[in-house]
């Protein structure tokens, strides 16, 4: 297809997950949740009980949406990052009415699926397709305009970074705007502990299942003998890095091979397969200001438990 553009190689993704299973802390990027599976995993996550913030931030975005519109102004370039299934880009296309759409996401199959949603739901919309990692390169197509961008980041996607590489995220959303461009960006907020464990550990199981399912895409990546049976699903709020922790905890001993290698794992031993950072608001307005956001309007629910915030230049 030829609105595709391809950032990484597999031959680096097998790399990556190799080393992160040989690393003594074993770990797998949270990106490779997203296979076809995964990202319909999330979609059914985004609709629990427990989990607050897609429900949350639909909230904010329907009370200020029109306000948050009127500062962004008609007629340019919306680049959502993560876009998913795309669903907020349309909510967000018939607030703001830009020319230029494009969907960045590691995902792209489910992606052109969702493109085409949004083509026929907004025919005078021009809807564009970048397959890539957030992590790395985003190149955009060479005849996107520059003039009046805004970069959309919604569902407090941003979690998922530690500080330095939010700081670079953030920093290169700044590149790809110019000073009449601007940055949407969902944030989820430090509250109870309680709180958000359930929203990491669901009663019905899903953020089970969608942990879990990062080994099946793991096993058909680099062809390993991951048995999703012997993992257990465990979500943790780190206090002191103010985040919740995912992991995968060996049941049992476990053998784990593929080509050329193999790893032990002791029983309960874990696999860190997600961080989800939980801000306060001041803190990430230093964060913005640090990568070249100099302004910031905040708008949060009653209970001050998501924030929206579009940064400026
Ligand atoms: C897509 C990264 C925003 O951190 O809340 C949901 C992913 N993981 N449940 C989040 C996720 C487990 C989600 N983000």
């Amino acid at each position: 297809m030829t609105d595709t553009f391809i950032a990484e190689t597999p031959l680096a993704d097998t790399r990556e997950i190799i080393a992160g299973l040989v690393h003594p802390i074993a770990h797998i990027a949270p990106k490779y949740f997203y296979d076809a599976r995964g990202s319909m995993l999330f979609e059914e996550i985004t609709e629990l009980p427990e989990y607050y913030p897609t429900r949350t931030e639909r909230a904010i975005m329907s009370e200020h949406g029109a306000k948050i519109a009127q500062k962004v102004g008609a007629g340019g370039t919306v680049i959502e990052l993560g876009a998913g299934s795309c669903e907020k880009a349309r909510a967000l296309c018939e607030l703001v009415q830009p020319a230029h759409f494009v969907a960045v996401d590691i995902s792209a199959e489910f992606l052109h699926e969702a493109a085409d949603g949004l083509r026929s739901a907004c025919p005078a919309l021009d809807v564009r397709v970048v397959a890539a990692d957030l992590t790395a390169e985003m190149p955009m197509p060479a005849d996107l305009p520059r003039q009046k961008r805004l970069v959309y980041y919604p569902g407090s996607s941003i979690g998922n970074f530690n500080f330095p590489e939010a700081l670079n995220l953030l920093e290169r959303c700044r590149h790809l705007i110019d000073d009449d461009g601007a940055l949407l960006i969902g944030v989820d907020l430090v509250k109870d502990v309680a709180v958000l464990e359930a929203a990491y550990d669901d009663a019905a199981g899903v953020t089970a299942a969608f942990n879990l399912n990062v080994l099946s895409h793991v096993n058909s990546l680099i062809g390993s003998d991951f048995d999703l049976d012997q993992w257990r699903h465990r979500a943790l709020f780190n206090a002191v890095d103010s985040r919740i922790e995912m992991y995968l905890e060996a049941r049992t001993k476990i053998r784990v091979s593929w080509p050329g290698a193999q790893r032990d794992f002791e029983q309960g031993e874990r696999i860190h397969t997600e961080n989800s950072h939980k801000y306060r608001v001041d803190d990430f307005t230093d964060l913005l200001n640090r990568a070249g956001f100099r302004h910031a309007d905040i708008w949060c629910d009653s209970r001050h438990w998501f924030a929206c915030v579009l940064a400026r230049p």
